[in-house]
């Protein structure tokens, strides 16, 4: 048995950790050949297919490493034309794949779920640092994500405090606001700002200007996606309108400059970007990424294809590829976790709410 696995969309903490239990897995319980395919989709795309074999010495101590032993590429995509779809089917056939593991996001699920349609036996782990692919509670990276924002809020703290100023960091996430709250929480943010709450500037302002009389500083935490009732700010909304739509980010900039007129303190932004997605997986993502490879290579060996590991009521398990393509999974509105920060004062950005 020959077994093709390849890492799409960007990358994460704990792609790699993955990598190794699948290879692992179905080594030991099954024998087969494994073989990595480089950069994402695009491996099956070109002239000649790119790859590299995965044995025993390939996986050793990759398991705490960041990023992806294998590349991947966010915008390799073979359902482009049916001509690159057949061309990369011709290619897993030339190689004798007899299944293909994806390691991917919403995007990458979209590809397997078309490649499997056309007979390409695959199976799906979801990948992402924004925890909001539909029918898994708990992706890996999101954790580790979530250590370097805590681990950057707490730093703008001090300053904060030092200087008396309102710190806006800014948080990666897209449409979802899990990795805002977990981390403004985790880092005692005092504003929380949710793509899935507009928010109101002048609740906002008014809770700045209530701490500068008591505390003097403020922190809020902002996702990439938050944008105020009625619609964008100017920066936001110009970044919105840009023929490459790579990022959503800059929205603590353009939240900065609504925010300033209206206080007396200075105010500053901080975008963490990309700093999100690297460096060493935290241990529950090193063990969660783990599971999934293993169920990864549990599912290829009982034939189990065109399907996605899933992690539900803490159960791991699969669901048909055809039901995660859609949509993204956001914060509940009825999410505890609101309901906690609303209660021990954090605002959320909510008129009337101050
Ligand atoms: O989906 C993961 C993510 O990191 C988002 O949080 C972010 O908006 C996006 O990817 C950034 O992607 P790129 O690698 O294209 O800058």
């Amino acid at each position: 048995m020959r077994i093709g696995i390849l890492t799409g969309g960007g990358d994460c903490p704990g792609l790699n950790a993955v990598i190794r239990a699948v290879v692992k897995s179905l080594l030991r319980q099954c024998g087969a050949e494994v073989i990595g395919i480089q950069d994402g989709f695009g491996g099956l795309m070109g002239e000649a297919p790119r790859v590299r074999p995965l044995d025993w010495a390939s996986v050793s101590g990759i398991l705490m490493q960041g990023g992806t032993i294998l590349g991947t590429s966010n915008r390799a995509n073979p359902l482009r034309s049916e001509a690159e779809a057949a061309r990369a089917l011709a290619h897993a056939r030339a190689l004798g794949l007899q299944a293909l593991v994806v390691i991917g996001g919403d995007g990458s699920m979209a590809i397997a779920h078309g490649l499997s349609q056309r007979g390409l036996p695959i199976v799906g782990v979801p990948k992402t640092i924004d925890n909001d692919i539909p029918g898994c509670e708990r992706s890996f990276g999101f954790d580790t994500a979530v250590a370097t924002v805590t681990e950057a809020i707490e730093r703008l703290q001090t300053t904060a405090q030092s200087h008396g100023r309102v710190m806006i960091v800014e948080t990666m996430g897209r449409y979802a606001g899990w990795i805002a709250l977990e981390a403004g929480l985790a880092g005692a943010a005092d504003v929380i700002l949710l793509p899935e709450i507009d928010f109101d500037i002048e609740a906002v302002a008014a809770v700045c200007r209530e701490r500068e009389r008591r505390q003097r500083y403020t922190i809020v935490c902002i996702g990439e996606g938050a944008k105020p009732i009625g619609g964008t700010l100017t920066v936001q909304q110009r970044i919105a309108d840009s023929p490459d739509p790579i990022r959503l980010g800059g929205v603590a900039h353009a939240l900065a400059a609504a925010l300033q007129p209206r206080l007396a303190s200075e105010v500053r932004a901080t975008v963490l970007g990309h700093v999100q997605r690297g460096g060493s997986p935290t241990p529950f993502d090193r063990v969660l990424a783990t599971q999934f490879g293993n169920e990864a290579a549990q599912l290829v060996m009982r034939g189990a294809f065109d399907r996605m590991v899933t992690l539900q009521d803490g159960r791991l398990g699969s669901i048909a590829l055809a039901e995660v393509v859609h949509g993204s999974r956001r914060v509940p509105l009825d999410h505890p976790l609101l309901r906690a920060a609303r209660q021990i004062g954090v605002s959320l950005g909510e008129a009337g709410r101050v």
